[in-house]
């Protein structure tokens, strides 16, 4: 039988920060609460009835060893553009949130934060604006397979480069190519 292939519709998480976690998903994504109680929430960014939810029952706890623990990774959010990724991360910095660590995978240009429970969240912007090209080039090119993590860039940098008017093409290049790798690469949340 063909398979019926449904569509990703939410991440759920572990939480003793609940409060914390919904206004920073509402600050970061502008997510908003569509039903919360003393130990959970459920919110979203679109017209779905929930993207994001926070399940935080007594009995949780940190974990210590996170970066060397299987679990997922990061959850990754898509804008239209480059110039709404940089304007999203320059209202970020203003309120006083900021990277843990910046790359040019190829084929977006990806921010990433950590959320009061130090689980990352990717904001993205597509390098060639349409998903069938970025999936044939990520398929395809020798630059992906030789980089596929990508390349660290600069935020602020980046930001002022974007403002003083160099267009995202040219930037994404200069990004992939290595001209705004920061002073001290970042550990992404791995085991070092
Ligand atoms: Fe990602």
């Amino acid at each position: 039988m063909a398979i019926i292939r449904p569509a990703l519709h939410h991440v759920t998480f572990r939480t003793s920060r609940l409060d914390e976690m919904i206004v920073w998903y509402g600050l970061v994504i502008g997510a908003t609460v569509n039903f919360r109680d003393a130990h959970a929430a459920w919110m979203t960014n679109d017209a779905a009835n929930h993207r994001v939810a926070f399940l935080a029952v007594p009995g949780l706890h940190d974990d210590p060893d996170k970066n060397a623990h299987n679990a997922m990774h990061h959850s990754a959010f898509e804008y239209e553009s480059f110039a709404d990724l940089m304007a999203s991360y320059k209202r970020l910095a203003g309120h006083d949130i900021h990277p843990a660590f910046c790359l040019d995978h190829g084929l977006t240009v990806s921010i990433y934060y950590r959320d009061p429970e130090g689980n990352f969240v990717e904001l993205q912007s597509d390098v060639f604006g349409d998903w069938q090209k970025s999936g044939e080039w990520m398929r395809s090119a020798a630059d992906f397979a030789a980089n596929p993590i990508g390349t660290f860039f600069d935020p602020a940098r980046v930001l002022a480069a974007h403002e003083g008017g160099t267009d995202a093409e040219a930037l994404h290049r200069a990004m992939r190519g290595g001209d705004f790798v920061p002073a001290v690469i970042p550990n992404i949340g791995l085991p070092v």
